[in-house]
């Protein structure tokens, strides 16, 4: 790990520190290419998120039918207060999936924290944001981490250590993970936070395929760009020719599953090259890009239980579409 930019050198306050963390930035080849030769193909979701990738995201979740950022909001709102008084003052904050950074900013008033650690693999979104939460919070220490989190071991050393550790994984991001995966990355944010530390989660609850359905597919169409972005992605940094006018966006709701999976589908029987290897595709085949599970609220408490995060308290809005966990060790 190198430090790219200390204090003050990437422009940024001086209470802002940028760093990158794990093996390589950027995009694997190989990763990308073992995908696309399964049987059921698939794409590392993290790809999704280049800066345009981002962009779209930000304006996926100002959607009408993009229902959890607004109703996460509304409870943290809520809550701050009672979170911060169980959490106490002088912690320190670890985001993993940082992303705009705008949630932590509900909690700062309340909670107080002494330092921030913003994590995430979009590398300009993840410097302007941080840079902006710093200078907005000058008593704050602010470090941005750009690399893959599910190498947060590496970030580790890097998060201070003199304080409470609380992690922070707002945006249903842990629904992002198969349900095992899911449960290893809470063993280690427990790990992360040691013994009197805490976790913050949001989490997406289960409800109606057609509200499901619609949250994926919103009419204004961010998610399908969002999507399809993917492909423009691994032309531009993999030289591959996909030709985006021949794939669709489908995304559903699997009711067994509990789980959203988006998908890019040929439309037609093509081949595809990329990093010298050319990939067939027969029409309606599809490319896996994305899962995202929605949980029972006693399906998390007992995945988080397993995980070791032994007390537990959940805040939800009055639908019960959006659940807010607080963990400790207990
Ligand atoms: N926490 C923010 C953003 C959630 S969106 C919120 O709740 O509003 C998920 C974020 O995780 C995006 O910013 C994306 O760039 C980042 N991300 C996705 N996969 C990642 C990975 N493997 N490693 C690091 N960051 C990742
Ligand atoms: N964690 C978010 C979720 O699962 C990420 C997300 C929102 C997303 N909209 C998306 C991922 C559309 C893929 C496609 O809801």
């Amino acid at each position: 790990m190198k430090t790219v930019a200390q204090p003050g050198t990437a422009g940024g306050p001086s209470n802002f520190r940028f760093v990158r963390f794990g093996a390589t930035a950027g995009i694997d080849a190989e990763e990308v290419t073992e995908g696309l030769s399964r049987a059921q193909k698939s794409l590392p979701a993290k790809l999704l998120y280049d800066a345009h990738g981002s962009e779209l995201f930000n304006a996926i979740c100002e959607t009408e039918a993009y229902y959890p950022t607004r109703t996460e909001h509304a409870i943290f709102r809520e809550h701050a207060g009672a979170i911060a008084s169980t959490i106490g003052a002088d912690c320190t904050i670890v985001e993993p999936g940082s992303g705009e950074m705008v949630k932590v900013r509900m909690l700062l008033p309340a909670l107080a924290p002494s330092a921030y650690v913003g994590i995430d693999v979009s590398e300009k979104q993840l410097i302007s944001a941080g840079a902006r939460l710093a200078a907005d919070f000058p008593h704050l220490q602010v470090l941005a981490a750009c690399g893959d989190f599910s190498r947060l071991e590496a970030v580790s050393p890097y998060v201070p250590n003199d304080r409470r550790r609380v992690a922070f994984f707002p945006g249903s991001t842990i629904g992002n993970f198969e349900p095992e995966a899911a449960r290893a990355f809470l063993s280690v944010l427990r790990a992360l936070v040691g013994d009197d530390g805490a976790a913050v989660i949001g989490v997406d609850l289960r409800k109606s395929k057609a509200i499901l359905d619609l949250a994926y597919n919103d009419p204004e169409g961010f998610t399908r760009a969002f999507n399809l972005n993917l492909l423009s992605r691994l032309n531009r940094d993999l030289g591959a020719d996909f030709d985006l006018r021949r794939f669709q966006h489908h995304a559903f709701y699997d009711e067994a599953r509990g789980r959203i999976e988006m998908h890019l589908v040929s439309m037609v029987s093509q081949s595809v090259r990329i990093a010298d290897r050319v990939i067939a595709f027969q029409p309606g085949e599809s490319i896996h890009t994305e899962s995202s599970y929605k949980y029972d609220p006693q399906a998390f408490a007992a995945l988080a239980g397993k995980a070791g995060f032994g007390a537990q308290r959940m805040w939800t809005d009055a639908r019960a579409y959006f659940g807010v966990f607080l963990l400790t060790a207990g």
